[in-house]
């Protein structure tokens, strides 16, 4: 598979205060100080992982995917060439802005620019979270994952799936098609809701700690409108996250306890309970949408029918000696 994770995401907004506040206060990010109109955010110790570029409609600007070395690099853009996609090899300028070593620019089917680069440069100085966090699981995970609307399913799934090589980690059907996929051991770095309209849904970011999600939770209740949706557990990647508003229409989703996948031995499945097994209320949309009820349904019975994440997903509990010793004359 030649794309390997996911580098970085960029966001057309002219709301660069607003966005710096929400990074760092919020999400825990670094600025990074650069001259320009440009605001650039760190969660680790690449030199940057969220770029706001101070221009254009509120949305997103590029997707930036990881390949492992410049071979790999030279055999995704021949794929895509000879498929008929128009590759775009940028230089020293634009390599040197995203700090990596080459980087390539492309479109998806729905015209979102992807890029596709490898040799990011590492920081020489250690990560600063902007609040007290535990810090971000990225790695060889990734940022995190991109979700993006789609107009047509079918007609997009092709791309990702035989072009980019992303593997299908699962999909659902109801109430809207809704398909994940990986590429690397995160459950999704990438999905795709089937809504009909264009542009991004949102970006999630995993935190070390429940407790980072916790106290983010508590923090963008503060916020006007800073709850999309309400701390819940989807039912796939098992993540506990909340969805706060950026301040671009879109939502960020932060989260904890992403299920890994052994990517060897996985088969993707439909699913047919719903995106959550509790909470994730659409605070966003009216009390009366038929999709927030529909979701909302779809929770209770899984309630009812008593569905659980697996153990092995939650945080390792305390030792408890007594038990221990019990468990171990048994
Ligand atoms: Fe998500």
């Amino acid at each position: 598979m030649a794309i390997t994770s996911l580098g970085y995401i960029g966001i057309n907004s002219k709301k660069l205060s607003d966005w710096e506040g929400f990074a760092t206060d919020l999400l825990g990010m670094q600025k990074v100080d650069q001259g320009g109109a440009m605001r650039l955010f760190r969660m680790d110790d690449r030199k940057q992982r969220l770029i706001v570029t101070g221009e254009g409609e509120e949305d997103l600007a590029f997707i930036g995917w990881e390949v492992g070395s410049p071979s790999d690099l030279d055999a995704l853009a021949s794929k895509l060439e000879n498929a008929g996609v128009a590759v775009e090899w940028h230089g020293a300028s634009l390599a040197d802005q995203r700090h990596v070593a080459r980087l390539i620019s492309f479109h998806d089917p729905d015209g979102n620019r992807l890029e596709a680069f490898c040799g990011p440069e590492i920081a020489s100085d250690p990560f600063l979270s902007g609040r007290p966090i535990s810090g971000f699981k990225t790695g060889s995970l990734g940022m995190g994952h991109a979700v993006l609307h789609v107009a047509d399913v079918d007609g997009i799934l092709h791309f990702y799936r035989d072009l980019l090589g992303f593997e299908v980690t699962d999909y659902g059907l109801t109430p809207y098609p809704l398909y994940f996929f990986h590429v690397n051991g995160r459950h999704h770095s990438f999905a795709m809701v089937g809504s009909g309209r264009k542009g991004v849904h949102h970006f999630m970011v995993e935190l070390m700690s429940l407790d980072d999600v916790g106290q983010g939770y508590d923090i963008a209740q503060q916020r006007d409108e800073g709850i999309a949706y309400t701390l819940g557990r989807h039912s796939n990647d098992q993540m506990l996250s909340f969805y706060t508003n950026t301040p671009s229409n879109f939502f960020v989703e932060y989260g904890w306890g992403c299920m890994i996948l052994d990517t060897e031995k996985w088969k993707p499945y439909e699913t047919h309970g719903g995106p959550s097994t509790w909470g994730h209320e659409r605070l966003y949309l009216p009390e009366d949408d038929a999709n927030r009820i529909k979701l909302r349904e779809m929770r209770h019975k899984l309630a009812r029918d008593g569905v659980r994440a697996p153990d092995s997903q939650l945080a390792p509990q305390p030792n408890c000696p007594w038990l221990d010793t019990v468990v171990r004359n048994e």
